[in-house]
């Protein structure tokens, strides 16, 4: 068990809690209190505060600086909980329960009024809840008994934290408390979807890929909900940027690995001529290629559960070290490299060069 650096919520001072028990039970009572705590989740570490209490979660947002029309998702331990504030639930939505909750599976599900704070759903009439697979998490959000408000707990439009020392990085003096429960294990957020008559949804693609979903709903049509899909239904926060670095992020892809390379090391030198520090995102296999300052792993290409551990950390890293221009290679379609693709397409502000 790692040290787990608090803040209380009295003092603001930071603290150190080093009994499990002890920080679950600090950490719950202290968002029954209408504090606002960082915890660790499967995907990445959520910003809670209590559901229900609008100046919990107004706290959220000004932390964050989030705008206020991107709802936040609801935490829950149990399904019995979700009886609380949501309408009900149809025999598809019951079906992704049963088979992924706890999981990074966010579901789409009409709310009960006044059930929730209205910051939380940011006006809409449904709300996005999951049940996350963390030990932390789990304890903590049984402990509390009442539904938690948790976007991912960093500065808005940064990488999302897969470490406690990230949300300290982004959110230091502006929460409450933060539990410490080391690196995430899936790396990249919640798979967010939403049932439509006989469609499925997927408005955020994430740790549970298209294909699991699929499986275990064959009759359901699936798509990617895309800005430009004018029927499909919308992600307020898909609208914003994301994710971003502080260096100038811009994917590749084309035919071969080879022509890749060559385009990006071309690019490292006329970077470095006018003075710039460079790196590059690359696939283990790859790396030994690149010749810019730095070369970051992101795992094999056949690994993008790799991938999606690593990448938030390595954007990070690349602010921590001053770079200035970041080239990543474009991740294949169909798995968990969606949610790559979606996150890294994001950071780049849509930077993508394809020499196909
Ligand atoms: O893995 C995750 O989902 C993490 C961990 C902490 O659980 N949470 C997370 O929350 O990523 P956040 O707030 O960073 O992202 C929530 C996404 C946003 O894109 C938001 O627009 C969408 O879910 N969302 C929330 N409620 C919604 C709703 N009622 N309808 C449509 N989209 C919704
Ligand atoms: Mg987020």
């Amino acid at each position: 068990m790692w040290k787990i650096p608090t803040l209380s919520l009295q003092t603001q001072q930071a603290f150190v809690v080093d009994e499990l028990r002890e920080y679950v039970s600090d950490a719950s009572e202290m968002i029954c209190d209408g504090a606002t705590v960082a915890f660790p989740t499967e995907t990445v570490y959520g910003l809670g505060a209590d559901a229900r209490n609008s100046d919990a979660v107004a706290q959220i947002f000004a932390a964050k600086g989030r705008p206020a029309d991107n709802p936040l998702i609801v935490h829950i331990a149990s399904q019995e909980q979700l009886g609380s504030f949501v309408m009900g639930v149809n025999e598809w939505e019951q079906q992704l329960i049963d088979q992924f909750w706890p999981g990074p599976l966010t579901l789409i599900l009409p709310v009960k009024a006044d059930a929730l704070s209205p910051l939380v759903t940011a006006g809409l009439t449904t709300v996005g809840v999951r049940i996350p697979e963390h030990p932390v998490a789990l304890a903590l959000l049984a402990e509390c008994n009442v539904p938690v408000a948790a976007p991912s707990a960093n500065r808005s439009g940064k990488p999302s934290p897969t470490q406690a020392k990230h949300v300290w990085e982004d959110l230091h003096g502006r929460i409450n408390g933060i539990v410490d429960g080391g690196a995430a294990n899936v790396g990249v957020e919640s798979t967010v979807v939403e049932v439509v008559d006989d469609m499925l949804y997927i408005l955020r693609p994430g740790g549970i890929t298209s294909e699991q979903l699929q499986a275990a709903l064959p009759q359901a049509k699936i798509r990617f909900s895309k800005q430009s899909d004018k029927d499909a239904p919308k992600s307020p926060g898909v609208k914003y940027a994301h994710y971003a670095p502080n260096g100038q992020l811009q994917l590749v892809t084309g035919a071969t690995s080879e022509e890749v390379v060559a385009f990006i090391n071309k690019s490292v030198v006329q970077a470095r001529k006018h003075g710039e520090k460079t790196a590059v995102l690359a696939y283990s296999e790859m790396l030994p290629f690149y010749k810019a300052d730095r070369c970051f792993d992101i795992g094999a290409r056949n690994n993008p559960e790799q991938g999606a551990q690593q990448l938030y950390d390595v954007l990070r890293q690349c602010d921590a070290q001053g770079i200035d221009r970041i080239w990543a290679e474009y991740p294949p379609e169909g798995g968990l490299h969606e949610a790559l693709r979606n996150r890294l397409f994001k950071a780049a502000a849509a930077h993508l060069i394809d020499l196909s």
